[in-house]
C-alpha cells in the first residue's frame, strides 16, 4: 500500500515516518522547499525524541521519501493523509481551514484510481463532508472517499503514542474505506489496539472532546491547588486520593502553571465555536478556558509574592520555557505570560531551557540566556521552575543555595519534596502544598 502525507509539520512528519516504520512506502509532501531539502539531509524541523533516527533509518531503507511534487505523490497513492495546519483564528478561536481546503482541491485534480483521503489534522465537525464536496466539485470523476482519523500524539512522546496508541479512531461511511484503514493499522493488531469505527462527525468530535476533557481535569486540579493553599490541604494528596478511584484515573491531575501547547488551548476554543454553530455551547469548556487564562496570569503574582511583594530591580532565574518537557515548542507556554509580567513589574530575567532557547528568542526581549541551569542562578533573587525537564528534577541544592543571592525557589511543577528543599535551608514555594507538614511527603511517596 502506498501512502502520501501532505504537510510535514509535527503531525504529518510523525505520521509519515511511523507508517514507513510499519513497512509502507510513504511519501511526505510539503510546499516548503527548504524544509524538504533539509529533510533529505536528515535535518528535522522539530525536536521530537527519536524522530531523527527513525527518519534516517526509513530513508535509508527506501520506504520514506520527501518531495515538493504533490501531483506525482497523490497520483500513485492508495491513501492520502491531509496533515496541514489548522491554526486558530485570533479573533474567534475558530480553526482556520484555508490550508485543508486548498490541499483538498489540489489533491482532487491529481487523484488516480480509488483513493482514501484521510483528515489527520484536528478539524471541526463536518470537515469530512466539506472536503468530500470540494473534491467532487474539483474532479467529478474522481473515485475516492474521505475518512476522519484524528491524532492523539503528545509532543515529546509522539512516536511511542503512534506505535502504541490507546486507541485508533476512524470515522467513515463505507466498508470499502474501512477495509483500507484496517489494512493501514494492521501492524497494531498484535498489540490488540482498540479500533473504533464510527461516523465522521463522531470521529471529528471525539478528538475535541478528549482534549477538552483532559484540559478540564488540569483546570480542575489547578483550582483545587488554590483551595489547598487557603485551607491547609495538600494538592498531591488530593490528586492521589481522587486518582485511585478508577472512574477518575490518576492522569492529568498534576497541578501546575496552566496548560499550554499546540492542542489544548486551540482545541478548547475551537470546540466552543462548534458549540455555538450548533447552538449547544459546552459552557463547562468556556469556564475551563477562562480558568486557564487566569491561572497563567496568576503565576507572576505568585512569584512576586514569594519575593516579598516586589521584584523591582531583582534578578529572577527561570528554568524551563517550553510548554512541557521534551519539546522545543513554546506555543501558549505559561512562560509567555509569566516572563513579560515579571519584566513589567521591574524584574530582570535570566533563563535556561534545554531545547527551547532558539524558539524563545522569537518571543522574549531583554532576557539573559544561560548555558545551563546553574549559569542563570548566579546572584539571582529567586529561582523559578516553570517546566519540569528531567535535568531540573535533581539539582544540586547546595550549589543552588550557594549561587542564589536570596535562597528562594518557586517551583510551579511541584518537582521537589518540601522536606528535602527546606533541609537545605532554602525557602520553597510550590503549588497547592504550602501548608504541608514535611511528614506528609513521606506518606504520599510510599503509597
Ligand atoms: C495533547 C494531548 O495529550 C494529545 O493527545 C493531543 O493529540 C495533543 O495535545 P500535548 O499538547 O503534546 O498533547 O501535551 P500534554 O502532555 O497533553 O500536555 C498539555 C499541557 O497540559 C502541558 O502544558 C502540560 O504541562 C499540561 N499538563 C498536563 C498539566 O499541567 N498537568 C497535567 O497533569 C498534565
Amino acid at each position: 500500500m502506498k501512502v502520501t502525507v501532505i504537510g510535514t509539520g509535527y503531525v504529518g512528519l510523525v505520521t509519515g515516518t511511523c507508517l514507513a516504520e510499519f513497512g509502507f512506502e510513504v511519501t511526505c509532501v510539503d510546499k516548503d522547499k527548504a524544509k524538504i531539502d533539509n529533510l533529505h539531509k536528515g535535518i528535522i524541523p522539530i525536536y521530537e525524541p527519536g524522530l531523527d533516527r527513525l527518519v534516517e533509518t526509513n530513508q535509508n531503507k527506501k520506504r520514506l521519501f520527501f518531495t515538493t511534487d504533490l501531483r506525482e505523490a497523490v497520483a500513485k497513492a492508495d491513501v492520502v493523509f491531509i496533515a496541514v495546519g489548522t491554526p486558530s483564528d485570533p479573533e474567534t478561536g475558530r480553526a482556520d481551514m484555508q490550508y485543508v481546503h486548498a490541499v483538498a482541491k489540489e489533491v482532487a485534480v491529481n487523484l488516480e484510481g480509488y483513493t482514501v483521503l484521510v483528515t489527520k489534522s484536528t478539524v471541526p465537525v463536518g470537515t469530512v463532508r466539506v472536503v468530500t464536496k470540494l473534491v467532487q466539485e474539483a474532479n467529478p470523476s474522481a473515485e475516492f472517499e474521505v475518512v476522519s482519523n484524528p491524532e492523539f500524539l503528545r509532543e515529546g512522546s509522539a512516536i511511542e503514542d503512534f506505535m502504541r496508541p490507546n486507541r485508533i479512531v476512524i470515522g467513515c461511511d463505507t466498508k470499502r474505506a474501512e477495509a483500507v484503514m484496517r489494512e493501514l493499522y494492521r501492524p497494531l493488531y498484535l498489540l490488540e489496539t482498540p479500533m473504533l469505527f464510527t461516523n465522521p462527525e463522531s470521529s471529528e468530535l471525539i478528538k475535541y472532546a478528549a482534549n477538552a476533557f483532559l484540559a478540564t481535569k488540569i483546570a480542575f486540579i489547578n483550582q483545587m491547588a488554590d483551595l489547598c493553599e487557603e485551607c491547609g490541604a495538600d494538592v498531591q494528596a488530593i490528586s492521589k486520593g481522587m486518582g485511585l478511584d478508577h472512574r477518575i484515573g490518576s492522569k492529568f491531575l498534576h497541578a501546575g502553571p496552566g496548560y499550554g501547547g499546540s492542542c489544548f488551548p486551540k482545541d478548547t476554543l475551537a470546540l466552543l465555536q462548534t458549540g455555538k454553530d450548533f447552538n449547544a455551547e459546552p459552557t463547562i469548556v468556556r469556564a475551563v478556558v477562562a480558568a486557564n487564562d487566569e491561572r497563567k496570569r496568576d503565576m507572576a503574582r505568585k512569584i512576586i509574592k514569594a519575593c516579598g511583594g516586589s521584584v523591582r530591580d531583582k534578578k529572577i532565574a527561570i528554568l524551563g520555557l517550553t510548554f512541557k518537557p521534551n519539546t522545543d515548542d513554546m506555543r501558549d507556554s505559561p512562560s509567555l505570560d509569566i516572563i513579560p509580567d515579571l519584566q513589567r513589574a521591574g524584574a530582570s530575567i535570566a533563563a535556561f531551557d534545554p531545547q527551547g532557547l532558539k524558539e524563545a528568542q522569537e518571543h522574549f526581549t531583554n532576557i539573559e540566556y544561560g548555558q545551563d541551569a546553574y549559569d542563570v542562578m548566579q546572584n539571582a533573587d529567586a529561582l523559578v521552575i516553570i517546566t519540569e525537564w528531567n535535568e531540573f528534577r535533581a539539582l544540586d541544592l547546595e550549589k543552588v543555595k550557594s549561587l542564589l543571592k536570596i535562597p528562594t525557589i518557586v517551583d510551579l511543577r511541584n518537582v521537589y519534596p518540601i522536606s528535602e528543599i527546606e533541609k537545605q535551608g532554602l525557602t520553597y514555594h510550590s503549588i497547592g502544598r504550602t501548608a504541608l507538614d514535611p511528614s506528609c511527603d513521606t506518606v504520599i511517596k510510599s503509597a
